[in-house]
C-alpha cells in the first residue's frame, strides 16, 4: 500500500516538475534542479576576473592607496581653485563671484564674531568697516593678518581653514565691499587712516 502511494506521490511529482528533477532521492526527499539565472552567474564570473586584475594591480604592481589618491585629487583641485604660486594671491580680485564668496567666507569662518556681522568692530575685534587699519591697509599687509593671525592680539591665524586663494578673497571682499561701508553701531576707528 504503502509502496504504492509512494509511487503514486512519485508520477504527480515527475508531470510536476518534469525534467528539472534529478536522480536523487533520500528517503523520499528529493533533489530538484534549479541552477542561479544565468545574470547572477555573469556577475559572479565578472567579480573573480575583476579581483584578479584588483590584486595584481593593488598587491603586486604597487597601485596607488586611497590617501594617496585623495592626495593627488587634492593637489589638482589646489590648482584648480587657488593662487598658483607665490605673489599671485596679493592681487584684489574684483570680479562679482570672488568678492561675493569673500562675504561669504566671512560669514563661514565667523569673521563677525570678533569683527560683527558688518565689520562694525565690537568688543573683541577691531573695526573693519572704517578705512583706519593696525597693521597697514594694502592687500599684502591685510592678506598676511588673516593668513597668520596676531596671535598675541586675539587675532585667529586662518592658514589652515583657508587656501590661500580663499584669503585673497576674504581680503578682495574688506577692501572693496566692507572699507568705508559705514555700518550702524560702528566701532571707534583703531590705527592709521589709510590714504
Ligand atoms: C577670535 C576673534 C577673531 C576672529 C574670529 C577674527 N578676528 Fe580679525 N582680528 C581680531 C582682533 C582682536 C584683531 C586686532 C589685532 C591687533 O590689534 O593687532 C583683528 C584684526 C584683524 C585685521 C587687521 C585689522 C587692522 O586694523 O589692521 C583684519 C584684516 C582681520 N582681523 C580680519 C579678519 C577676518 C577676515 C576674519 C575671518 C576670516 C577674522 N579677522 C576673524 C579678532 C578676530
Amino acid at each position: 500500500m504503502a509502496e504504492n502511494r509512494n509511487n503514486q506521490e512519485n508520477d504527480d511529482f515527475r508531470e510536476e516538475f518534469g525534467d528539472k528533477l534529478m536522480n536523487h532521492d533520500y528517503d523520499g526527499i528529493k533533489e530538484l534542479d534549479n541552477p542561479a539565472p544565468k545574470w547572477i552567474m555573469a556577475i559572479f564570473y565578472v567579480s573573480i576576473v575583476f579581483s584578479l586584475y584588483y590584486f595584481v594591480y593593488y598587491f603586486i604592481m604597487d597601485g596607488p592607496t586611497q590617501d594617496e589618491e585623495y592626495i593627488e585629487v587634492n593637489i589638482e583641485h589646489e590648482k584648480k581653485y587657488n593662487a598658483k604660486g607665490d605673489g599671485e594671491v596679493f592681487v584684489l580680485l574684483t570680479d562679482e563671484a570672488s568678492i561675493k564668496e569673500g562675504e561669504i567666507l566671512y560669514k563661514e569662518m565667523n569673521c563677525g564674531a570678533c569683527h560683527g556681522a558688518n565689520g562694525e568692530g565690537n568688543a573683541v575685534g577691531p573695526n573693519l568697516a572704517d578705512n583706519a587699519w593696525i597693521h597697514g591697509c594694502d592687500f599684502e599687509s591685510v592678506f598676511d593678518v588673516i593668513k597668520n593671525g596676531k596671535s598675541s592680539k586675539g587675532m585667529t591665524a586662518f592658514k589652515n581653514q583657508m587656501p590661500d586663494g580663499k584669503i585673497q578673497k576674504v581680503t578682495s571682499y574688506l577692501l572693496s565691499k566692507l572699507v568705508n561701508s559705514n555700518p550702524e553701531n560702528a566701532k571707534e576707528s583703531q590705527g592709521e587712516e589709510c590714504k
